[in-house]
């Protein structure tokens, strides 16, 4: 983060793709900071509806492995299951975000999968303050019950809400286009 403000980190945050994700990655140490920041998120109902799963070699290629056999028997685009295999070979290290949602909770189980969803983001975010980096990604292996039972041992309405791939940027990726902000904001001024 350098000599950057707060605000200006969160102005100019972004994630950086797996394949440019190199080693150093956080050890476990680090890697518990980390994890510690992710899980700071506002939660409805205090429910903590989310796990973390820390994938290293090769747990992290078991992943790859299923996703190729398993979307081939379900027969899945061969191209694109091995775009998507690919990027658990690129990753050195990798936390999917399980959603945990509390079925007997009054809380909705949208507002549980947000919180899950935001401990993605803040985890993306706290890789870059500390100097790191992250790509949030997910694909049909995160709602997929052959593959959630067969990678995680779990089943809905868990699932993943994110295969979260960290480490250490290899140059910079170009920036994309961001949201023209007076085309999505209303001022309702009475
Ligand atoms: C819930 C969610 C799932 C995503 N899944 C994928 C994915 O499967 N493949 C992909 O290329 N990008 C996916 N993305 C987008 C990447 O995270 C993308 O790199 C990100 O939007 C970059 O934005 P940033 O630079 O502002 O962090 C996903 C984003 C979100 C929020």
């Amino acid at each position: 983060m350098d000599s950057q403000t707060p605000f200006e980190f969160l102005s100019h945050r972004h994630s950086v793709p797996v394949r440019m994700l190199a080693d150093p990655v956080p050890d476990d140490a680090v890697l518990r900071q980390l994890l510690t920041a992710a899980a700071r998120v506002p939660d409805h109902g205090k429910l903590v509806p989310f796990r973390f799963h820390v994938l290293r070699k090769p747990a992290i290629d078991r992943l790859a492995r299923l996703t190729l056999e398993i979307g081939a028997s379900q027969g899945r685009d061969p191209d694109k299951l091995v775009k998507q295999a690919a990027a658990f070979g690129d990753a050195r290290l990798t936390v999917a975000v399980l959603t945990h949602p509390r079925q007997d909770s009054p809380i909705p189980l949208i507002e549980q999968e947000q919180t899950a969803a935001l401990a993605c983001l803040s985890l993306v975010n706290a890789a870059q303050a500390a100097g790191f980096a992250g790509h949030w990604l997910t694909g049909w292996m995160a709602r997929d019950a052959d593959f959630l039972r067969a990678g995680f041992g779990i089943a809905a309405p868990e699932a993943v809400a994110g295969f979260v791939h960290l480490g250490t940027p290899r140059g910079h990726p170009p920036e994309r286009p961001r949201p023209d902000l007076d085309a999505i904001t209303t001022w309702v001024l009475e």
